[in-house]
């Protein structure tokens, strides 16, 4: 339950085909819980080009689109919900910016500046807004809000 001094919120993070392929799975578990999250569920997923080109819907316009689709699906990504007050402000801050070249110059202690390679390339994923996070968490573990949409109660 929450009240005004702790709002408990959910977010999904992922760890990218260049995450896992890299070995970089403990390292960034080891981030997340020594910065106070919990892994409230996880779950290793292969994403077929349908299920990538969903998940990044909002990017179709960009000229980086096929290229990104391509790319995550070449291999397994590990999907958490993550767990904390703020977890959504937090992961992002965590995993630093979605370019490793300058992850590695502005934010060289952040998951991205560690295991990072370029803008695809950049090991992890974090949501960015309540709204994604609720998207997000519901595209990749469905039974999360029987009945389909999260409330506030659902606290995420
Ligand atoms: S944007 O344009 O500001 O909305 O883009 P951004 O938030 O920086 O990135 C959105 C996701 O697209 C990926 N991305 C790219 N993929 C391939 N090539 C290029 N050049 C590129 N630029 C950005 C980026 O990794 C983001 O993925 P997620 O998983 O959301 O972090």
């Amino acid at each position: 339950s929450s009240n005004e001094s702790t709002h408990m919120e959910k977010t999904l993070a992922m760890i990218k085909p260049d995450g896992v392929f890299g070995n970089y799975t403990d390292r960034i578990k080891n981030a997340i819980l020594g910065s106070g999250f919990s892994i409230f569920k996880e779950m290793i997923v292969q994403l077929d080009e349908d299920s990538a080109a969903t998940f990044y819907a909002e990017h179709s316009s960009k000229s980086f689109y096929s290229s990104l689709v391509k790319y995550m699906t070449s291999g397994p990504v590990l999907v958490m919900i993550l767990e904390k007050e703020n977890a959504i402000t937090d992961w992002r801050a965590l995993i630093g910016p979605t370019d490793t070249h300058k992850a590695k110059i502005t934010h060289p202690h952040s998951i991205r500046a560690m295991c990072g390679l370029d803008s695809e390339k950049n090991c992890v994923h974090g949501s960015d807004s309540t709204q994604s996070a609720q998207r997000e968490i519901s595209f990749f573990f469905k039974d999360m809000f029987a009945g389909g949409v999260a409330t506030e109660h659902d606290e995420l």
